[in-house]
């Protein structure tokens, strides 16, 4: 960073100089966006007749299994280098207990396999929180109304080795429990993982940009109370930036910042501060907002890859977006 730019007075100096022509432009532009930046977030059904469009969430699907397959293969085409499996499980089958969330079998576990089986090469990235399988919608254990920490903990590490097991690349933990990441890595250590990786999301807020996800996970009936108790308060900055240093110490590596585009600030100062691999998440709300006034012709379409671009301007080395294959195919 350049801390005192040097500009001579007008007409010294005239910024549009520099902007006159496409070419002039393509020599001072400081910022790329590329394929390798994106990591494109699916949903996954195991619901018969689940599949179909989101309605919060137009223009995405919740895909079967072979949807995820042919997901898998278009990423792998298109040059994505990751994709991210959120799980619609069985309304019915969900408990206090969250047993299936370490069931080897459940739809998450199945679409690892199903799309290393078909794209052996594309990164497949997970979520660590009992909330797919959870009867009521938190990411941790319900005891007496208290979201308990460290057995919901416990519950996360087994979560976490079924899906190293299940050829996992990258393990997201989305949950916000104190000491997961040391607890995850020692885990993964001892059972041979060692390879595996590790995205904490490590700033993530308790925000109201998740409602169309919750609606797309089939999370949104459950969900008693509210995830203030875990997740950060928008508010906080130094407090976010605690849990990055934390997590870091460890054994993240890497981390996420959540919501996005509202919180670009918090992105920038953990790329300066911690010169880690930074990644934000374009959440399922900043993706409702651009595309229903895109569809409403109240914006352009030219305005995601704009969006996708601050998030690189901001330090971020990487961006989760429902738009990565669209983008990708614009890239192309
Ligand atoms: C839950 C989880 C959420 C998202 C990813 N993992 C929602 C929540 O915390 O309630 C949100 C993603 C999005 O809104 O696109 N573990």
């Amino acid at each position: 960073m350049s801390a005192n730019p040097i500009l001579a007075p007008f007409p010294a100096a005239r910024p549009r100089r520099l902007r006159r022509t496409p070419a002039l432009r393509a020599m001072t532009s400081e910022t790329t966006l590329g394929v390798g930046n994106l990591i494109w977030p699916i949903f996954v059904t195991e619901v018969a007749g689940g599949e179909g469009e989101i309605p919060s969430m137009p223009g995405v699907e919740r895909l079967t299994l072979d949807g995820a397959r042919r997901a898998a293969e278009r990423a792998a085409k298109l040059g994505i280098p990751a994709i991210c499996i959120f799980p619609h499980s069985d309304p019915d089958k969900k408990t206090e207990g969250c047993e299936r969330a370490w069931d080897p079998e459940n739809i998450g576990n199945r679409a690892i396999r199903a799309i290393k089986d078909v794209a052996p090469d594309l990164a497949v990235m997970t979520d660590i929180a009992l909330d797919p399988y959870n009867i009521n919608g938190h990411d941790g254990f319900v005891q007496g109304g208290v979201i308990v920490n460290d057995e919901t903990v416990e519950a996360l590490v087994r979560m976490a080795l079924a899906q190293a097991e299940a050829g996992a690349d990258i393990l997201g933990p989305s949950d916000m429990m104190d000491g997961r990441i040391g607890a995850l890595r020692s885990a993964l250590e001892g059972a041979g993982h060692q390879d595996v990786t590790i995205m904490s999301y490590s700033a993530k807020y308790a925000s109201g940009f998740y409602g169309p996800f919750r609606d797309a996970v089939g999370a949104s009936g459950r969900l008693v109370g509210d995830k203030k108790t875990y997740q950060i308060d928008p508010a906080n900055r130094a407090e976010a930036l605690r849990c990055v240093a934390r997590d870091l110490a460890e054994g993240a590596d890497m981390v996420m910042v959540k919501p996005g585009l509202p919180y670009l600030d918090i992105c920038r100062e953990v790329k300066d501060r911690f010169a880690a691999p930074t990644f934000a998440y374009q959440v399922s709300g900043e993706y409702a907002m651009l595309e229903g006034a895109i569809r409403n012709g109240w914006l352009s379409r030219d305005v995601v890859a704009e969006s996708l671009l601050a998030f690189r301007r901001a330090g971020c080395d990487g961006i989760l977006t429902y738009y990565a294959p669209q983008v990708a195919e614009l890239l192309a």
